[in-house]
Protein backbone atom coordinates (compact mmCIF):
# COMPACT_ATOMS: atom_id res chain seq x y z
CA UNK A 1 0.00 0.00 0.00
CA UNK A 2 1.62 3.37 -0.68
CA UNK A 3 1.20 6.13 1.51
CA UNK A 4 0.72 10.16 0.20
CA UNK A 5 1.26 12.71 2.52
CA UNK A 6 -2.08 15.10 2.42
CA UNK A 7 -0.60 18.22 3.00
CA UNK A 8 0.56 21.35 0.56
CA UNK A 9 3.01 22.57 3.47
CA UNK A 10 6.49 22.02 2.06
CA UNK A 11 8.54 21.14 5.22
CA UNK A 12 5.97 18.75 6.43
CA UNK A 13 6.41 16.77 3.00
CA UNK A 14 10.23 16.85 2.71
CA UNK A 15 9.94 15.67 6.71
CA UNK A 16 8.61 12.97 5.56
CA UNK A 17 10.65 12.06 2.47
CA UNK A 18 13.37 11.61 4.62
CA UNK A 19 11.70 9.07 6.28
CA UNK A 20 11.45 7.77 3.33
CA UNK A 21 7.12 7.84 3.63
CA UNK A 22 6.13 9.51 1.10
CA UNK A 23 5.05 8.21 -2.48
CA UNK A 24 2.52 10.55 -3.60
CA UNK A 25 0.72 14.11 -2.59
CA UNK A 26 -2.96 15.41 -2.09
CA UNK A 27 -3.51 18.97 -2.19
CA UNK A 28 -7.00 20.60 -2.56
CA UNK A 29 -8.14 24.29 -1.68
CA UNK A 30 -8.51 24.55 1.88
CA UNK A 31 -4.76 23.29 2.30
CA UNK A 32 -3.25 25.31 -0.41
CA UNK A 33 -5.17 28.47 1.32
CA UNK A 34 -3.06 27.28 4.74
CA UNK A 35 -0.04 28.21 3.30
CA UNK A 36 1.96 31.31 2.29
CA UNK A 37 2.49 31.65 -1.44
CA UNK A 38 0.39 31.35 -4.65
CA UNK A 39 -1.30 27.83 -5.89
CA UNK A 40 1.39 27.79 -8.51
CA UNK A 41 4.41 28.02 -6.76
CA UNK A 42 2.86 25.62 -4.04
CA UNK A 43 2.39 23.41 -6.34
CA UNK A 44 5.50 23.26 -8.17
CA UNK A 45 7.32 23.63 -5.40
CA UNK A 46 6.13 20.26 -3.96
CA UNK A 47 6.75 18.54 -7.47
CA UNK A 48 10.10 19.28 -7.58
CA UNK A 49 10.18 17.66 -4.19
CA UNK A 50 8.28 14.50 -4.52
CA UNK A 51 8.99 11.50 -7.04
CA UNK A 52 5.60 10.16 -7.15
CA UNK A 53 2.22 11.53 -8.02
CA UNK A 54 0.85 15.31 -6.59
CA UNK A 55 -2.56 16.16 -6.88
CA UNK A 56 -3.53 19.76 -7.57
CA UNK A 57 -7.79 20.66 -7.49
CA UNK A 58 -9.39 22.46 -9.99
CA UNK A 59 -12.18 24.79 -9.14
CA UNK A 60 -13.70 25.56 -12.26
CA UNK A 61 -17.17 23.79 -11.97
CA UNK A 62 -17.76 23.25 -16.54
CA UNK A 63 -15.81 20.61 -18.45
CA UNK A 64 -14.48 23.22 -20.30
CA UNK A 65 -13.70 25.38 -17.50
CA UNK A 66 -12.19 22.07 -15.37
CA UNK A 67 -10.58 21.34 -18.89
CA UNK A 68 -9.02 24.64 -19.35
CA UNK A 69 -7.35 24.83 -16.36
CA UNK A 70 -6.16 21.05 -16.39
CA UNK A 71 -3.96 22.54 -19.06
CA UNK A 72 -2.55 24.98 -17.26
CA UNK A 73 -1.67 23.06 -14.38
CA UNK A 74 -0.11 20.11 -16.46
CA UNK A 75 3.20 22.30 -17.05
CA UNK A 76 3.61 22.81 -13.60
CA UNK A 77 5.21 19.32 -12.91
CA UNK A 78 5.93 15.81 -14.32
CA UNK A 79 4.38 14.47 -11.84
CA UNK A 80 0.93 15.98 -11.66
CA UNK A 81 -2.64 14.85 -11.27
CA UNK A 82 -5.33 16.95 -11.78
CA UNK A 83 -8.05 16.71 -8.78
CA UNK A 84 -11.32 16.75 -10.44
CA UNK A 85 -14.74 16.55 -7.92
CA UNK A 86 -17.75 14.45 -8.80
CA UNK A 87 -20.17 15.91 -10.86
CA UNK A 88 -21.42 15.19 -13.95
CA UNK A 89 -19.21 17.98 -15.49
CA UNK A 90 -16.40 16.58 -13.81
CA UNK A 91 -16.87 13.28 -15.08
CA UNK A 92 -16.99 14.98 -18.26
CA UNK A 93 -13.58 16.51 -17.88
CA UNK A 94 -12.02 13.47 -16.61
CA UNK A 95 -13.23 11.73 -20.36
CA UNK A 96 -11.67 14.57 -22.05
CA UNK A 97 -7.88 14.51 -19.88
CA UNK A 98 -8.07 10.84 -19.91
CA UNK A 99 -7.99 10.43 -23.57
CA UNK A 100 -4.68 12.72 -23.23
CA UNK A 101 -2.88 10.82 -21.51
CA UNK A 102 -3.68 12.99 -18.13
CA UNK A 103 -3.76 11.63 -15.19
CA UNK A 104 -6.99 12.48 -13.45
CA UNK A 105 -8.22 11.72 -9.35
CA UNK A 106 -12.43 11.99 -8.96
CA UNK A 107 -12.43 13.96 -5.62
CA UNK A 108 -15.20 13.82 -2.99
CA UNK A 109 -16.55 10.14 -3.41
CA UNK A 110 -18.94 9.57 -1.14
CA UNK A 111 -20.21 6.10 -2.49
CA UNK A 112 -19.12 2.65 -4.25
CA UNK A 113 -21.57 3.91 -7.29
CA UNK A 114 -20.08 7.06 -7.39
CA UNK A 115 -16.41 5.14 -8.02
CA UNK A 116 -17.87 2.91 -10.69
CA UNK A 117 -18.81 5.76 -13.07
CA UNK A 118 -15.52 7.99 -12.20
CA UNK A 119 -13.34 4.71 -12.80
CA UNK A 120 -15.67 4.14 -16.02
CA UNK A 121 -15.01 7.75 -17.28
CA UNK A 122 -11.27 7.20 -17.28
CA UNK A 123 -9.79 8.58 -13.81
CA UNK A 124 -7.00 7.36 -12.52
CA UNK A 125 -7.85 7.59 -8.91
CA UNK A 126 -10.75 8.00 -7.48
CA UNK A 127 -11.01 9.79 -3.88
CA UNK A 128 -13.56 8.27 -1.52
CA UNK A 129 -13.35 10.76 2.13
CA UNK A 130 -13.87 8.56 4.81
CA UNK A 131 -13.30 10.81 7.87
CA UNK A 132 -16.53 13.30 6.37
CA UNK A 133 -18.89 10.11 6.23
CA UNK A 134 -17.97 9.18 9.44
CA UNK A 135 -18.55 12.71 10.73
CA UNK A 136 -22.47 11.94 9.82
CA UNK A 137 -22.06 8.74 11.67
CA UNK A 138 -21.71 6.57 8.32
CA UNK A 139 -19.01 4.05 8.86
CA UNK A 140 -16.82 5.70 5.80
CA UNK A 141 -14.67 2.73 5.40
CA UNK A 142 -17.65 0.62 4.28
CA UNK A 143 -17.84 2.22 0.93
CA UNK A 144 -14.18 1.94 0.43
CA UNK A 145 -14.70 -1.90 1.48
CA UNK A 146 -17.36 -2.17 -1.39
CA UNK A 147 -15.04 -0.48 -4.11
CA UNK A 148 -11.84 -2.29 -3.52
CA UNK A 149 -14.29 -5.19 -4.31
CA UNK A 150 -16.28 -3.68 -7.15
CA UNK A 151 -12.44 -2.84 -8.75
CA UNK A 152 -10.94 -6.12 -7.81
CA UNK A 153 -13.68 -8.11 -9.74
CA UNK A 154 -13.11 -6.32 -13.29
CA UNK A 155 -9.81 -6.66 -14.78
CA UNK A 156 -10.85 -4.02 -17.22
CA UNK A 157 -10.76 -1.17 -14.00
CA UNK A 158 -7.45 0.38 -13.78
CA UNK A 159 -8.46 2.84 -11.13
CA UNK A 160 -6.62 2.95 -7.52
CA UNK A 161 -8.24 4.17 -4.59
CA UNK A 162 -6.82 6.98 -2.91
CA UNK A 163 -8.58 6.40 0.74
CA UNK A 164 -9.03 10.34 1.97
CA UNK A 165 -10.40 12.41 4.97
CA UNK A 166 -8.22 10.18 7.43
CA UNK A 167 -8.60 11.15 10.98
CA UNK A 168 -6.80 8.76 12.86
CA UNK A 169 -4.08 5.95 12.97
CA UNK A 170 -7.39 3.36 13.18
CA UNK A 171 -8.49 4.69 9.22
CA UNK A 172 -5.16 3.76 8.55
CA UNK A 173 -5.07 0.24 9.26
CA UNK A 174 -8.59 -0.11 8.01
CA UNK A 175 -8.07 1.30 4.91
CA UNK A 176 -4.80 -1.07 4.40
CA UNK A 177 -7.31 -3.89 5.54
CA UNK A 178 -9.94 -3.69 2.39
CA UNK A 179 -7.44 -3.77 -0.12
CA UNK A 180 -6.95 0.36 -0.86
CA UNK A 181 -3.97 0.84 -3.04
CA UNK A 182 -3.04 4.03 -1.26
CA UNK A 183 -4.07 6.30 1.66
CA UNK A 184 -3.46 9.75 1.71
CA UNK A 185 -2.57 11.26 5.35
CA UNK A 186 -2.49 14.30 7.15
CA UNK A 187 1.06 15.27 8.93
CA UNK A 188 -1.03 14.96 12.44
CA UNK A 189 -1.94 11.32 11.65
CA UNK A 190 1.14 10.20 10.52
CA UNK A 191 2.79 11.47 13.58
CA UNK A 192 0.23 9.88 16.04
CA UNK A 193 1.12 6.51 13.77
CA UNK A 194 4.90 6.67 14.89
CA UNK A 195 4.07 6.62 18.79
CA UNK A 196 3.67 4.11 21.77
CA UNK A 197 4.14 4.64 25.34
CA UNK A 198 5.51 1.14 25.74
CA UNK A 199 8.03 2.06 23.06
CA UNK A 200 9.27 4.94 24.78
CA UNK A 201 9.29 3.16 28.43
CA UNK A 202 11.14 0.04 26.82
CA UNK A 203 13.28 3.08 24.79
CA UNK A 204 13.76 4.48 28.17
CA UNK A 205 14.75 1.27 30.12
CA UNK A 206 17.06 -0.20 27.53
CA UNK A 207 19.31 3.51 27.74
CA UNK A 208 19.20 3.32 31.30
CA UNK A 209 20.39 -0.47 31.76
CA UNK A 210 22.95 -0.09 28.60
CA UNK A 211 24.48 2.42 31.39
CA UNK A 212 24.81 0.20 34.07
C1 LIG B 1 -7.51 14.73 0.15
O1 LIG B 1 -7.32 14.44 -0.99
C2 LIG B 1 -8.77 15.30 0.67
O2 LIG B 1 -9.04 16.52 0.07
C3 LIG B 1 -8.64 15.42 2.16
O3 LIG B 1 -8.19 14.19 2.69
C4 LIG B 1 -9.94 15.85 2.84
O4 LIG B 1 -9.78 15.76 4.22
P1 LIG B 1 -10.79 16.45 5.28
O5 LIG B 1 -12.10 15.74 5.20
O6 LIG B 1 -10.10 16.26 6.59
O7 LIG B 1 -10.86 17.88 4.86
Amino acid sequence: MKIFVDSANIEEIKGFKNLGLVDGVTTNPTLIAKEKGNFEDIIRTICAEVEGPVNAEVVSVDCDGIVKEARKIIPWGDNIVIKIPMTKEGLKAVNVLSKEGIKTNVTLIFTAAQALLAAKAGATYVCPFVGRLDDLSQIGMEIVGQMAEVFSIYNEIKTEIIVASIRSPLHVMDAALVGAHIVTIPAKVIEQMFNHPLTDKGVEKFLKDAGK
